[in-house]
Order: C-alpha cells, then sequence, then structure tokens
C-alpha cells in the first residue's frame, strides 16, 4: 500500500514528524510511506478563489492524496486545538473530491501527557466533515514524545513502535474494504 503521512508541525524538529519518519522506517516491503513536510508553504485559504486555479503547492497535494491509497496526518495541539496550518491546508481541500472515502489515520505526538487528545478528536471531526474514512483504529495519541525519542529524533520507544505496527495493519484492512 501508498501512503501519504503528512505533519502537522512546520517545525524543523517536530516530534510529529519525527513519528512520520519513524513509520516510513518501520514499515514492511509492501508498504511506502511518502512524508509531507511542506504545509507552511500553502497560501492562506480564499474561497473566492477558482477549484481549477488553486495553488501549486496544493494541486502537487491533491495529485499525491489521489495517488496515495490511505493518508496519514500527525498533529501538534495548540490552545487545545488545530494548528493553524494544518486547518488552513484541509480548508483548501473541502471542496475536492481527492479525500473522499479515503482511508484516514489520525495521530498526534504531544510533549504533554495528554498526547494531544483534544486536537486529535478535533481533527477527526473535522475529517468526518470531509467526508474522509477515518480508521478509528489505527488513530492514537502519543504522550511524553520528549523520553520517547533519542537527541537526533530517531524513535526509541520499544511500545509506540509496535503501536505503528498495529497502525499499518489497520490502514490495510481499511484500504482493503475501501
Ligand atoms: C503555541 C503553542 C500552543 C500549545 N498548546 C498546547 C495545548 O493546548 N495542549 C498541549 O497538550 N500542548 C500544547 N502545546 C505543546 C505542543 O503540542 C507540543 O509541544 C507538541 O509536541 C508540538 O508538536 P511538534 O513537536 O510536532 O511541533 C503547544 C505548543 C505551542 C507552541
Amino acid at each position: 500500500m501508498n501512503l501519504l503521512a503528512i505533519s502537522g508541525s512546520v517545525r524543523k524538529g517536530s516530534y510529529n514528524l519525527a513519528f512520520l519518519r519513524a513509520m516510513k522506517k518501520l514499515c514492511s516491503k509492501d508498504t511506502s510511506v511518502t512524508v509531507y513536510d511542506q504545509i507552511k508553504e500553502i497560501p492562506i485559504f480564499d474561497p473566492d478563489v477558482d477549484d481549477n486555479n488553486v495553488p501549486d503547492s496544493i494541486g502537487s497535494l491533491i495529485s499525491m492524496m489521489r495517488k496515495a491509497d490511505g493518508v496519514i496526518i500527525s498533529t501538534p495541539e495548540y490552545a487545545h486545538g488545530v494548528p493553524g496550518a494544518l486547518k488552513n491546508t484541509l480548508d483548501w481541500l473541502v471542496s475536492s473530491e481527492a479525500l473522499i472515502l479515503k482511508p484516514m489515520v489520525v495521530t498526534s505526538v504531544s510533549t504533554s501527557g495528554l498526547g494531544g487528545v483534544r486536537s486529535h478528536s478535533a481533527l477527526i471531526l473535522i475529517l468526518s466533515a470531509m467526508n474522509t474514512n477515518v480508521v478509528v483504529e489505527g488513530s492514537m495519541n502519543i504522550p511524553y514524545a520528549k523520553i520517547k525519542f533519542d537527541e537526533s529524533m530517531n524513535l526509541t520507544d520499544d511500545v509506540t513502535k509496535k503501536a505503528i505496527g498495529v497502525l499499518f495493519l489497520a490502514m490495510k484492512q481499511a484500504i482493503k474494504n475501501s
């Protein structure tokens, strides 16, 4: 299966990005994970822009989504919500068909003990409004990120590595059933 993995953080040293990179490292031979870390290049959503004239950055993201069997989004939590840059990206995609019924896994990696549970829930609500197929079985929160990655941002926590295996299985099943 081909998976597109979008980081909701624009930070270079992002734990969410590091988590997606860990997925790319840990996936089996029959799976490819393309990590997308470019949401900071996306202009502010403007509903006056015609669907046929969307910015190039959105056009290429839409074509990556069309090619993917499933999409993973990993988001931080900012002020109990989804970061503006990620919400802005999703607003551009609301009128596109690219994500309709697409199997999607939502993860949130946080330095806090709650693991970004509020932004995780908010993102699931947004993706449900967009008629995507949120794969709840593969979605998860990863709390206390600082003790789960080393100084080079490699995932070192075995339980989280096992959780990534569960995520892949759930995604595979959802793609099979879609
Ligand atoms: C402006 C701002 C607001 C934040 N608000 C919250 C919050 O409401 N709840 C929470 O658990 N963490 C909050 N955090 C912490 C981040 O979610 C946390 O550090 C996360 O690991 C950042 O993701 P990243 O490492 O992928 O960039 C906030 C961080 C920033 C910069």
